[in-house]
């Protein structure tokens, strides 16, 4: 095999167009990340019907700027990679059609990536990380620990029944009046806040349990505004973000650490977009060195949605010899560890 792989990887799986060319799994030559959250705010999140269309308008000049960016050519990538699933699926098929286009013309082998093992992988880009380890996946719309036992190989442990606790910051930032998204705004006004101040419920659901609820502590905060207006008592959204932010982060950090001493495994990798969160990190982060385990987690740009991770996922595919077919489809239920 070639010394050196660059991978040319292409995410649209929700509201963020982006293109990446990834040398060795490792090293990321450019990371264009074109955002389209200006244009969903206005409704509250993302609307699907935009999201493609916009993706289409912006795929062609991000894939040349990636390609500028990185100072390289076509002629001097080895494979396509791209997200097929989860995610919208209009917004998946515009970033598959493209690769399927780009791999098809340039006669380059196509790789398919699940979104959520690209974001795992992430971790890969800044850290001398190797499977096995515990992964707490904590985006916008999914919440899964996962037991990464080699690369490509993953076991579910538990996953969220209801919410995904992005969605559950984004609510209870859309409750407070903090627009979207908002968990980056409910992580900065926690700050100003005392998170000991109101007791949101922490489900911890079934003894010995992996899995995870969100939707209790989502609407417990609105009740507890509801019934601040009935009073017409004022409300303190530094308080009621703080407090919310610890009752999630409680949760997620103790079960992580059960899962590390329940399968005797040593490392914890964070990711996805809730990743980024501050309190999480540094709850995490104390945790794991009382317990002597070693964490990871990627730079924000590396949390939130990019093509580098999925760049970084589709290089271990194809040391492997993973290769898809033109007829790759867009699969929006995607589950992890279902290759086809
Ligand atoms: O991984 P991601 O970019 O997209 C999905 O795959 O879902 O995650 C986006 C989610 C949003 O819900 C956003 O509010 C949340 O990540 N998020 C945060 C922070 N930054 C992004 N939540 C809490 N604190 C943050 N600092
Ligand atoms: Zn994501």
């Amino acid at each position: 095999m070639k010394d050196n792989v660059v991978i040319m990887a292409i995410e649209s799986s929700c509201d963020e167009t982006s293109v990446a060319i990834v040398k060795n799994g490792k090293y990321v030559l450019s990371n264009v990340i074109s955002s389209q959250i200006n244009l969903h705010k206005k409704f509250g999140g993302v609307v699907p019907e935009i999201a493609s269309r916009k993706h289409i308008e912006n795929i062609d000049p991000v894939i040349n700027e990636a390609l500028e960016e990185a100072n390289v050519t076509f002629n001097d990538i080895d494979a396509i990679a791209v997200t097929y699933g989860p995610g919208l699926v209009g917004a998946l098929l515009v970033g598959l059609a493209e690769a399927k286009a780009i791999a098809f013309a340039l006669n380059k082998p196509l790789i398919g990536v699940h979104h959520i093992e690209g974001h795992i992988s992430a971790n890969y880009i800044e850290h001398d990380l190797e499977p096995p380890f515990i992964s707490m996946v904590v985006s916008g719309g999914h919440t899964h620990l996962v037991n990464v036992k080699n690369y490509g190989e993953y076991e579910i442990l538990g996953r969220t029944r209801d919410d995904a606790v992005g969605e559950a910051f984004d609510k209870v930032a859309r409750a407070i009046g903090l627009g979207y998204p908002g968990g980056p705004k409910i992580d900065r006004i926690s700050k100003d806040g005392d998170e000991e101040s109101i007791d949101f419920p922490r489900a911890y659901l079934e003894e010995g349990c992996y899995d995870f609820s969100f939707s209790g502590v989502k609407s417990a905060v609105l009740n507890y505004i509801n019934q601040c207006n009935m009073k017409e008592q004022d409300i303190n959204v530094e308080n009621i973000a703080a407090s919310f932010q610890n009752a999630v982060v409680e949760v997620i950090v103790n079960k992580t650490i059960k899962a590390t001493k329940d399968f005797g495994i040593n490392k914890v990798a964070l990711a996805g977009g809730v990743a980024a969160n501050s309190k999480l990190r540094e709850e995490m982060k104390k945790a794991c060195h009382k317990e002597g385990i070693l964490l990871t987690y990627p730079s924000p740009v590396y949390c939130t949605d990019n093509a580098a991770m999925i760049g970084v996922a589709a290089y271990h595919e194809f040391v492997k010899g993973v290769r898809h077919n033109m007829d790759l489809n867009a699969i929006p239920n995607l589950q992890l560890g279902n290759r086809i």
